[in-house]
């Protein structure tokens, strides 16, 4: 990659402060490229090749985000919305100057996990309908799930009237008035969990989304917490 961007729109982007912020400390002397000092902010370079440093610190350069997040209850997936709070509302704004977005939606309802990155490629690959990449989820379900409801998802259920699923796994962990199971599914329609419960007649009480792709839910993270992807991690989605 050979792109030469602005020092000052490299600093911005990485979270430095706005451009009329940094513009006042690349004047005043503080910001090096090479060793060098420089108080030009339109002077353009390329940020994976130069060593820029702020008071002789060096700043690590990146272009995209990979946040892990354990969504809670009570906010909504998206960039913003008029009246909820959303997810992004709850990252810090040195990740929010990065304009990342959640990739896939979780109901307001569902907890679990939920990347947040501002990697479009990275999205693209793992929404596609034609990848088919897995999602795991753990289900609290009103009344008995049985053997016989582990068959129809594994052939596929009606759901919006027309719509059947493509082969899903359930997983009975406990079945009783309220039955806990594991189900991973292989597309994203709207509600899906809830609705191909709803197709054998039981209701979703509590639904949590524990994997994606090769990517499992940090089950230290509380509801509401969030942490970067280690490069492992980041290497696992790319390969999901
Ligand atoms: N299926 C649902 O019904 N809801 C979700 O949030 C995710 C999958």
């Amino acid at each position: 990659m050979d792109k030469k961007i602005r020092l000052d729109k490299i600093l911005s982007n990485l979270g430095y402060g706005s451009r009329r912020d940094i513009k006042k400390v690349i004047k005043n002397g503080s910001v090096k490229v090479n060793g060098e000092i420089v108080k030009d902010s339109s002077y353009k370079l390329n940020p994976y090749k130069a060593v820029i440093e702020i008071d002789d610190t060096i700043v690590e350069y990146r272009e995209f985000i990979y946040l892990m997040m354990n969504k809670p209850k009570g906010v909504v997936s998206s960039t913003d919305d008029p009246i909820s709070r959303t997810v992004i509302d709850l990252i810090d704004e040195r990740y929010r100057v990065f304009d990342p977005f959640p990739v896939g939606r979780l109901d307001k309802d569902t907890e679990g996990l939920l990347i947040i990155s501002n990697d479009g490629k990275l999205a693209h690959n793992l929404l596609s309908p034609k990848k088919h990449v897995e999602k795991k989820y753990y289900v609290e379900v009103e009344g008995y799930v049985t053997e016989d409801d582990k068959k129809i998802f594994t052939e596929g259920v009606v759901i919006d009237g027309e719509y059947k699923t493509i082969p899903a796994q359930l997983e009975i962990i406990d079945t009783d008035n309220i039955s806990k199971v594991y189900l991973t599914i292989r597309e994203g329609k709207f509600h899906q969990v809830k609705k191909m419960f709803k197709a054998v007649n039981k209701k979703v009480v509590y639904l949590k989304r524990v994997s994606m792709g090769r990517l499992n839910l940090d089950e230290t993270l509380l509801p509401g917490e969030y942490r970067e992807l280690t490069e492992e991690e980041i290497f696992l989605l790319n390969n999901s």
